[in-house]
């Protein structure tokens, strides 16, 4: 096995053209500073990877893709069932060639934020590459489901009616003095604050109003994420609002609408809510056309010098 750069611009080219889309898009600005390795064996590509200084932080250089593993090397394996390249060797080999250069170019972390679908050996195989490379950092993030299909509507829970008391408001409706509640009050975390979203999807996102005391009691905002996909989002309700059996509802309340605007929807849970991440696999698993893990991964390279970023 060899690893080494596109040996001219044509061969770039196609190694570029050959990566998947959403690589290619991030490549973007960078893609002239990227480092592109390849693994060949016997003059078959077997191994992948590209990686790219960090557009948000100028120490980083970004590991953007990397694949030991492809219809190549498996065609190959049957071809010449004694070599067998080991996936596994290809990607170790591949990291410690884009570790030296990186080193060399005066970088001061490796950094990969992968995304593997559940179900697949696919993290296995990349984490299990990253710490024999002793990547310093290898923290799962969040669950993120891909939801569809017209099934979801027929669950027992769909049906689950808003108790008395409450009712919905577009969020869009919202009014200065519901505003000026929401200010007053301790709010929810960051990450599940409706206000830090720019621009929310306005026929999905969802308030929830009790009606005894016309107070807001929770919400749930969403964002568009392309012309066909909704990713639904803030999902809180207030400590004294909860259990009231609103959950259900409010979730149901909001694909209804989505499913009369879009195509199919995103919903993404932390690390830390495992509860949640188990309910709503009970909840939706069965309509998702796919359920991905995130991380993010990072290896410090204690390097002197200096250099300049993307
Ligand atoms: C998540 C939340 C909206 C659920 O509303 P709720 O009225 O408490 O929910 P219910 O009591 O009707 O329970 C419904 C499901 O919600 C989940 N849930 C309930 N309380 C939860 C909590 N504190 N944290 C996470 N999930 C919770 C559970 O999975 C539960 O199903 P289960 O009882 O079968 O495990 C509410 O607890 C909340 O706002 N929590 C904090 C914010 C949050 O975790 N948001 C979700 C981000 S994806």
């Amino acid at each position: 096995m060899r690893i080494r750069e596109p040996e001219n611009g044509a061969e770039r080219q196609a190694f570029i053209e050959n990566l998947p889309r959403s690589v290619v898009l991030k490549l973007g600005p960078c893609s002239d500073r990227a480092i592109l390795l390849g693994a060949w064996h016997e003059g078959t590509l077997i191994g992948r990877l590209a990686a790219t200084p960090a557009s948000n932080d100028s120490e980083a250089y970004m590991l953007l893709f990397l694949l030991g593993k492809n219809p190549a090397a498996q065609s190959l394996m049957e071809r010449t069932p004694d070599l067998r390249p080991d996936p596994a060797k290809v990607q170790n080999g591949l990291l410690a060639e884009l570790e030296t250069r990186v080193r060399a170019l005066g970088y001061r972390k490796l950094v990969m934020q992968p995304v593997f679908r559940v179900g697949t050996d696919q993290a296995s195989l990349l984490l299990g590459s990253l710490r024999e490379q002793e990547w310093h950092e290898i923290r799962y993030k969040a669950t993120r489901f891909h939801i569809g299909g017209y099934g979801l509507l027929r669950e027992r829970w769909f049906a689950a009616p808003l108790p008395p008391g409450y009712e919905f408001f577009f969020w869009r409706d919202l009014t200065a003095e519901d505003r000026g509640y929401l200010a007053s009050r301790k709010n929810a975390p960051g990450f599940l604050d409706p206000f830090t979203i720019k621009d929310f999807e306005p026929e999905t996102s969802l308030g929830l109003r009790n009606t005894s005391t016309g107070r807001v009691a929770g919400w749930f905002v969403n964002e568009p994420f392309d012309e066909f996909t909704v990713r639904f989002g803030r999902l809180y309700l207030f400590p004294e609002e909860r259990s009231k059996a609103c959950f259900y509802p409010l979730i149901s309340q909001s694909v209804r609408y989505a499913w009369q605007h879009f195509e199919r929807a995103v919903l993404a849970v932390a690390a830390d809510n495992p509860r949640m991440r188990a309910a709503l696999n009970r909840m939706l698993g069965r309509h998702c056309s796919m359920i991905v893990d995130s991380y993010y991964c990072e290896k410090v390279l204690n390097v002197s010098g200096d250099r300049t970023g993307c």
